[in-house]
């Protein structure tokens, strides 16, 4: 089998596909200060067309494949598309991230009948006040729900928490104190400024070491050596006693982009090989084009793979293109 392997060495088995950039919340971290601005639906990949991509990839060693938004549940049909994703991919190892505001006790059953193994779920407060004002119109008690009923149907639950200065950096503790009580994984995320203005941002940032240093004073943390074939970005510790874990997700302050094994689609069909890069594949026009074969497909993915960025290097010197987040797909 060919694989995608770049000029540093790095092999990319894993896609995150964007479902829809839409979302019910607006984040204060992923819009940036700036107006969501929403695709045409014409413009958005068809459910055949990220299966095709997925074929595609997994033809290329692609081994993991996490469908992200935007909302992915906000999307009609998105359930039944993820019971064909499992059948027609039965090897793939299929993870969901969400903001966990849209589904149901119900939908949270169908996910485990799916064979669902992983979800991320995105929050950020436990106070309802504060939760409301990060996502803008979020509803704290939906989400709660939700990954109580992950929980119960023993879904593996992992929390995002993205950190930030002076509205939700007090609360670091009691996000560890919920990985104690609960078996889910709560991830501290560094905030990330994808814009680069250096006007609206640079006052949110906390440093992964600020974060453990809190957690460092009430709790003893069990670090977990990455494996050899690392699986990801966190660095992950258990809690002493604890029933669940936490990861620090660093990437600026930590090199983590030499164990990048990542390709991201985006909700309408553009190959970013990096979240920093500027160039990205049209890979929409491609998949819409009847002359063209899946093994066009396979040679641009090739190529592109091979010119995969060192991002944290990019994002250091360059001015990167403005896209929140619910853009590149989270
Ligand atoms: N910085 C860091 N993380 C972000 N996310 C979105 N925008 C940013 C940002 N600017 C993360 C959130 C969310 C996931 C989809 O992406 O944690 O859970
Ligand atoms: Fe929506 Fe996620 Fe962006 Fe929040 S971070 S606005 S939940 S896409």
């Amino acid at each position: 089998m060919i694989k995608i392997k770049d000029n540093f060495g790095r092999y990319v088995n894993y896609l995150r596909i964007s479902i829809t950039d839409r979302c019910n919340f607006r984040c204060i971290y992923c819009g940036q200060g700036r107006d969501f601005k929403f695709l045409p639906c014409s413009e958005i990949l068809t459910y055949e067309e990220i299966l095709r991509l997925i074929s595609i990839g997994q033809r290329l060693g692609v081994e993991k494949v996490r469908l992200t938004g935007g909302e992915p549940f906000i999307r009609k049909g998105f359930l039944d598309f993820l019971g064909k994703v499992m059948d027609k991919f039965p090897d793939i190892d299929l993870r969901i991230t969400t903001n966990g505001s849209l589904l149901k006790k119900h939908d949270i059953v169908k996910l485990k009948q799916i064979g669902i193994k992983a979800i991320n779920v995105s929050l950020d407060s436990f106070d309802e006040k504060k939760f409301r004002y990060i996502t803008k119109n979020g509803n704290l008690y939906s989400v709660l729900d939700t990954i109580y009923s992950l929980i119960q149907e023993d879904i593996r639950t992992k929390i995002n928490v993205v950190v930030l200065k002076d509205i939700n950096d007090d609360e670091v503790i009691r996000f560890a104190n919920f990985a104690v009580n609960n078996p889910v994984d709560v991830r501290f995320i560094e905030f990330m400024d994808l814009t680069r203005d250096n006007k609206w941002n640079q006052k949110f940032f906390v440093s992964a070491k600020d974060i453990l240093s809190q957690i460092y004073k009430e709790f003893e943390l069990i670090p977990e050596i990455l494996e050899k074939k690392t699986k990801g970005p966190a660095r992950r510790y258990k809690i002493k006693g604890g029933k669940g874990r936490i990861g620090i997700i660093s990437p600026l302050s930590d090199h983590c982009c030499n164990r990048c094994n990542r390709f991201r689609i985006t909700a309408d069909g553009s190959l970013k090989t990096c979240l920093f890069a500027k160039k990205s594949y049209l890979l929409k026009g491609l998949l819409r084009n009847k002359k063209i074969s899946d093994d066009i497909i396979v040679k641009v993915m090739l190529k592109a793979g091979e010119r995969k960025p060192i991002g944290r290097e990019l994002y250091l010197k360059d001015k990167c293109e403005y896209l929140g987040m619910y853009k590149v797909g989270g």
